[in-house]
């Protein structure tokens, strides 16, 4: 028999008794309603890295890491990656929805008349130095973007939040392009109308002016499905920023502008750059995979197996199985082959059968492949997290758009404070 669930738990503290209430999802999801906490008891919780700790009520994506599932407005990953397009599932995810057919070539023509950049933001990819990391060029000028804007600042409505929403999708795609393009001192390509986003976001990388790049079909295929299987995961670490800057009802760019900063680390999006450099490093090294997974498991040793471990999912990645499968397809279609998928392959089914691995529940997340996937199609090695943050804008947007349309109190977590107690101002000539 099925076990209802409380509608209140019980808090005893000093003899006394509180009573909370249980908060419940659509796939039966429990949480415990906290908000009234600290008015009734004078205390608040505390946890690290925010584990346990639910900062919102979402209807955007559904994950549940035990099973290994996840669903985008209730529709499994499988199902989108396997019949779906980028764009499809942006407007799905933005609007809760599939469009029509009609929704669909306006949101297409939306994304179109928004592709250019405006020309005076030429001159600011001028200042950047040629070392400078692309996701730094990426986060200042998806807010330099918003200064030609300043409707963003005052306008809400669910209209010119479309407009607003496919201007950043759209433009951070050709922000993208260009930053690469200036980093290897190489001539702008603007973008082509008649091109789809994917492919697009192709041609203004590697085509020169006196030749188009010769667009590969199962090249497109594979980076727009790394763009789909980026695109939401609920209140990972840069939603998570978005949602907080959002929350102080900054607007749209510049909170996706804080999503790129939170993505760029290594332990987030940053990793696929990282489990690349590492598979290069096993290889340069004459390491079969074997002693680097020595040293992931010696804590003293620094190191990560980059790629593996996630802090929800405690069975294998939804998002990795699919992408381990169109890996192995695009470089057979490519005919490449391509020495560190073979340490991949030979790192993850050492870990697999390893104690250390098996017992932390650590398995490839969705970093672990899409990096050689990207290696195969030409993408640079500085551009891999960039193009997570490409595809990771519907979900930010989508997300921003519900703090926006339940506006909630300002994020403003606490803290348990542990500095000096109360002492007195020295004046300098007295210090030592
Ligand atoms: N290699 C070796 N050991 C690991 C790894 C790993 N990749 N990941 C976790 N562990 C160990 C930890 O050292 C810890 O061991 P302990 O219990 O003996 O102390 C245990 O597994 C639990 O790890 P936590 O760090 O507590 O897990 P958390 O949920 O905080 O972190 C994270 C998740 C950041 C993804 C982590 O697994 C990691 O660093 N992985 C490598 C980086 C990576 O691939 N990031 C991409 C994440 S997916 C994404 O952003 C798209």
């Amino acid at each position: 028999m099925e076990l209802r669930m409380s509608t209140t738990a019980e808090l005893m503290l000093n003899g006394r008794k509180w009573s909370l209430p249980i908060v419940e999802g659509t796939e039966k999801e429990h949480a415990i309603n906290i908000s009234s906490l600290r008015d009734q008891t004078g205390l608040i919780t505390l946890d690290d890295g925010y584990a346990n700790t639910g900062s919102c009520q979402s209807a955007i994506t559904f994950i549940d890491g035990e099973q290994g599932i996840l669903r985008y407005r209730g529709i499994p990953i499988e199902e989108l990656a396997a019949n779906s397009s980028f764009v499809e599932v942006a407007h799905l995810i933005i609007m809760g929805h599939l469009p029509t057919h009609e929704e669909l070539r306006q949101f297409s023509d939306l994304l179109t008349e928004n592709e250019l950049l405006n020309e005076a933001m030429k001159y600011h990819f001028e200042g950047f130095p040629t070392t400078a990391h692309p996701m730094a060029i990426l986060s200042s000028m998806i807010n330099a973007a918003s200064c030609f804007y300043p409707e963003l600042l005052h306008e809400g409505g669910r209209s010119t939040f479309m407009v607003q929403a496919a201007r950043l999708l759209s433009k951070v795609r050709t922000i993208a392009a260009f930053a690469y393009r200036k980093s290897r001192g190489l001539p702008i390509i603007y973008p082509k109308p008649d091109l789809k986003y994917t492919a697009n976001f192709l041609h203004m990388m590697f085509s020169q002016p006196y030749q188009d790049y010769e667009l590969k079909p199962e090249a497109v295929k594979a980076l727009d499905l790394i763009f789909l299987l980026h695109a939401d995961h609920e209140q990972n670490c840069s939603t998570a920023t978005v949602r907080m800057v959002a929350s102080s009802r900054a607007n749209l760019f510049a909170s996706a502008a804080a999503g790129v900063c939170a993505l760029w680390g290594p332990l987030h999006g940053g990793a696929n750059q990282a489990v690349l450099e590492m598979l290069q490093q096993i290889h340069d090294s004459g390491d079969d995979g074997s002693k680097f997974i020595a040293a992931a498991k010696d804590k003293n040793s620094g190191k990560r197996l980059m790629g593996f471990g996630h802090r929800v999912y405690k069975n294998y990645d939804p998002r990795a199985k699919i992408i381990k499968k169109a890996c192995d397809d695009l470089l057979a279609r490519l005919h490449i082959s391509d020495p560190l998928l073979d340490i991949a392959k030979h790192l993850e089914a050492a870990a697999l059968r390893d104690p250390y691995f098996v017992e932390r529940k650590l398995y490839p997340n969705v970093d672990f492949y899409s990096g050689i996937i990207m290696r195969a199609i030409g993408i640079p090695l500085e551009m891999f997290t960039v193009v997570f943050a490409i595809g990771r804008m519907p979900g930010w947007i989508a997300n921003y758009k519900e703090v926006m349309e339940a506006p909630t109190r300002i994020y403003r977590p606490r803290q348990v404070y542990t500095g000096a107690a109360l002492r007195h101002y020295v004046p300098i000539k007295d210090r030592r």
